[in-house]
């Protein structure tokens, strides 16, 4: 089949970005966002939204944006900042697994 072969050298990057996010964000995010994302808190009276319906973000929902809630935090809430806990890559994985559980 035409192209075939050329085919089997590239790599899909999608399923290992899923993978890393997946950890990240069960090991520093799910605490207050809970592992679906909806937000049942360990940490009750905290007003977390549920991650999963992007259009109802307050601060965007826009990769940037995403990656500016995470990284610098929303100041005199909850959310603190990773700025000096995640790497960028990191940060991106988090994202990606994010998006991946998007439902509007
Ligand atoms: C200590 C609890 C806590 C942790 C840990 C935490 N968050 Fe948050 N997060 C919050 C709270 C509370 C808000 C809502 C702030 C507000 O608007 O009142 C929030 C808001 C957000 C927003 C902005 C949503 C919007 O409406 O724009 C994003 C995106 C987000 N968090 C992602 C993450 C990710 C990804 C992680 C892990 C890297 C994380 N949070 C870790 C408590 C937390």
């Amino acid at each position: 089949m035409p192209g075939y072969q050329p085919s089997l050298q590239v790599n899909n990057p999608g399923s290992d970005t899923l993978a890393r996010g997946f950890t990240l964000y069960k090991d520093n995010c799910s605490m207050c966002h809970a592992a679906d994302l909806r937000g049942e808190l360990s940490a009750p009276g905290v007003p977390v939204r549920d991650l999963t319906r992007f259009k109802k973000y307050k601060f965007g929902s826009t990769d940037q944006a995403i990656y500016r809630s995470i990284v610098y935090g929303i100041p005199k809430t909850a959310m603190g900042n990773f700025q000096s806990s995640l790497k960028p890559q990191q940060v991106w994985d988090i994202i990606n697994y994010m998006k991946s559980k998007r439902t509007d």
